[in-house]
């Protein structure tokens, strides 16, 4: 059952799409306690062992109790534990005990959840201004309101099938040279790879919708050479677009009023990659659809898949907190450093992304202005949903590839995401599979994080053990940022435990495909935590380092260094099936309970439940190339499974003989 109420005057996020009447915000909720004094508290007192699931893209543990997280959509790459906002804004969580209560706040602006912090036994949910919209949730379980919400949310989106190949990217190639340099290396030694990601060095002068055309002469012929190769291009999109005369995209926006504007109706303008730029205001649907057509530039190109990028958006000084800066800086020109006070030194390193500056711009929303901090979490959703409802448009019935750094529920229709600039540390590999069902809950279901970590130089043992998890993520991607150590899979030595660990993702490609579709198809979740398949089980409740994948499998990554393996706790029986280089797996049976498995830094790992079974295929160099007729089943004797396929193309998704019956 689930219960609408409005507080105040709500901005309308169409974050949900299934049509409901709103009750009157009133100060009791039937579940909690709401307090209207000091803009808007949400009051909840929690049981000793409830669990609170959901906050989609957050920090911490999968359990989100004990900490204090806020949505504020920050371009922020230092993923410590103590960070409290990272790039989405995903409002939902889930109270799961004795009783089980869904919460959704679909408020766009800053919003606090303490679950726990202040008080061990309460929730408080806060934001300064008491303008939202709150849907309560109540149903048997954790899983069965997450599925309530995932109705109410609208259906996630579909990539199409070349997206759960393998894809390599780093942020520092800039010419087809480098990209050739990459799809050799992989090609030459045999390992399969669907897409190479373009960063922002493709472009001339960081400006969106252009190719450097010294580093590209033909760029069509480039993208169509790649294609041959089984590749295809993905380019980066960012945010802001550069202030310059005589580039079009500029020219036009400013001439059509497509950006966002400072109070005095002037342009706002935000130093990104290219120097100063305009924010497109894609909150206002006129700019939306213009900018959206913009991807066509791309796409006539060749281009089938993007990456929005710096859509918090990421600012890294304005012209007013720059001006300041200057103006401090002479007035203290020649002073004596101790005489300065540490407020004004600070302003230095409080440039980028400064609270002040999302105060300064503004947004032309159904004919009313409002100011940018009041909306500021929809900024990368209505970036996505630019490009994903001009996609219905440039190429109707086909899938693009979609996906976005900073997101808000609602988003989830319109592409996935990836978890931003994580580190080359073992602890993000652990970060990355707790974000998992969380961010399934909140509906976004195609996503993955930066594989062998953003920042910071990685090793051999961790971009292995990564990928090894990576296999089962739909956006399986290795990602590392300027200036760190290379970590394209071929750079290390013993090419072919790298091999063997992206061949398993191709061997798996249908089961994990099929999987993926069922969910999408029925609003449902791919990566579930173990209590919402066991939920009698109370050790299962306690388990943070292993997910269920579909519903037939469970993952158990290893995340430690030097480890030879790890503990796994089995709910039930299961088979441990362990994926070898050489094409062939292991398979031993394991009692429910407590075991050490060992795994080794060239094998992945996989545990298949009692009575199911799993599809395997061959290898092949990308997705197209998979022979999916008669796949070789794994699993316990006698079992069955149902394999979705499609075109992995088109959108017809529901069309008669989709689904296949294969036994064991
Ligand atoms: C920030 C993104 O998070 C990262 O993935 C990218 O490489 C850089 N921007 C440069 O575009």
């Amino acid at each position: 059952m689930i219960r609408k109420y409005v507080y105040g005057e709500p901005f309308e996020t169409e974050a949900v799409v299934e049509k409901m009447e709103a009750g009157p915000g009133s100060e009791f909720v039937g579940i909690g306690q709401v307090s209207l004094t000091d803009g808007f508290t949400f009051l909840y007192q929690m049981a000793e062992d409830d669990i609170v699931y959901g906050l989609g893209e957050a920090n911490r543990g999968l359990n989100k109790r004990g900490y204090c997280y806020i949505s504020n959509c920050t371009d922020d790459p230092n993923h410590t534990e103590d960070k409290r906002s990272l790039y989405g804004a995903h409002n939902f969580i889930v109270i799961s005990g004795e009783k089980n209560v869904g919460l959704f706040f679909d408020y766009p602006a800053e919003i606090t959840f303490d679950i726990g912090y202040t008080r061990s036994d309460l929730l408080m949910v806060s934001s300064k201004e008491a303008n939202l919209y709150l849907y309560v949730i109540e149903g048997e379980s954790a899983y069965d309101i997450v599925k309530q919400f995932r109705k109410m949310i609208g259906r996630s989106y579909i990539p199409p099938k070349f997206a759960f190949g393998f894809g390599q990217s780093r942020w520092g190639y800039r010419t087809q040279e480098d990209f050739f340099k990459v799809a050799e290396g992989y090609r030459k030694n045999d390992i399969p790879m669907d897409m190479i990601y373009m960063d922002i060095d493709y472009m001339q002068d960081y400006k969106d919708f252009t190719v450097n055309e010294e580093n590209f002469p033909d760029f069509p012929a480039f993208v169509e050479e790649m294609r041959k190769q089984g590749i295809r291009l993905v380019p980066i999109i960012d945010a802001g677009v550069k202030v310059e005369e005589g580039y079009s995209v500029y020219e036009e926006g400013v001439e059509k009023g497509y950006f966002c504007k400072r109070e005095d109706g002037s342009e706002f303008v935000a130093a990104v990659w290219p120097g100063d730029t305009h924010f497109p205001d894609v909150l206002n649907q006129d700019a939306r659809k213009w900018f959206g057509g913009k991807y066509r530039f791309l796409i006539d190109q060749g281009i089938e898949g993007f990456w929005n990028d710096m859509n918090e958006p990421a600012i890294f000084y304005s012209r007013e907190g720059m001006d300041d800066l200057l103006l401090t800086l002479r007035k203290y020109a020649g002073e004596d450093v101790d005489r300065i006070p540490l407020q004004e030194l600070e302003k230095v390193t409080g440039l980028a992304n400064a609270p002040e500056d999302y105060r300064r711009f503004y947004h032309w929303v159904d004919g009313k202005r409002i100011r940018h901090d009041k909306v500021h979490n929809l900024y990368g959703y209505n970036m996505t949903r630019a490009a994903g409802e001009a996609f219905d448009e440039i190429a109707e019935d086909k899938r693009i590839l979609l996906f976005s750094r900073s997101s808000y529920i609602g988003m989830h229709r319109y592409g996935g995401i990836w978890t931003g600039d994580n580190k080359s540390w073992w602890s993000h590999i652990l970060l990355n599979l707790k974000m998992m069902p969380s961010l399934n809950m909140c509906g976004f279901l195609y996503t993955g994080a930066d594989l062998g970590g953003f920042g910071a130089d990685a090793t051999r043992d961790l971009v292995l053990r990564w990928m090894a998890l990576g296999v089962f993520t739909p956006l399986m991607r290795n990602h590392a940022a300027l200036g760190t150590r290379e970590q394209e899979g071929y750079q290390f030595e013993n090419v072919e435990d790298f091999r063997g660990i992206v061949e398993t993702r191709y061997r798996l490609v249908p089961y994990l495909y099929s999987e993926y579709m069922k969910a999408a198809l029925t609003d449902d979740l791919y990566f579930r935590p173990l209590a919402f398949v066991y939920p009698e089980d109370s050790f299962a409740a306690g388990v943070e380092d292993q997910v269920m994948l579909g519903d037939e499998a469970m993952i158990a990554p290893v995340y430690t260094q030097n480890a030879k393996g790890r503990y796994v706790y089995l709910p039930e029986r299961m088979m441990l099936v362990k994926f070898r280089k050489d094409g062939e797996y292991s398979k031993e049976i394991f009692e429910k309970g407590h075991h050490f498995v060992e795994v080794a830094l060239d094998e992945v790992p996989l545990f298949i439940r009692e009575g199911r079974c799993i599809p395997l295929v061959k290898a092949a160099k990308c997705v197209e190339e998979l022979d999916t007729k008669s796949p070789e089943m794994v699993g316990f004797e006698g079992a069955e499974y149902v394999l979705y396929e499609d075109d992995g193309v088109t959108k017809e998704y529901e069309k008669e003989g989709r689904y296949r019956k294969l036994r064991k």
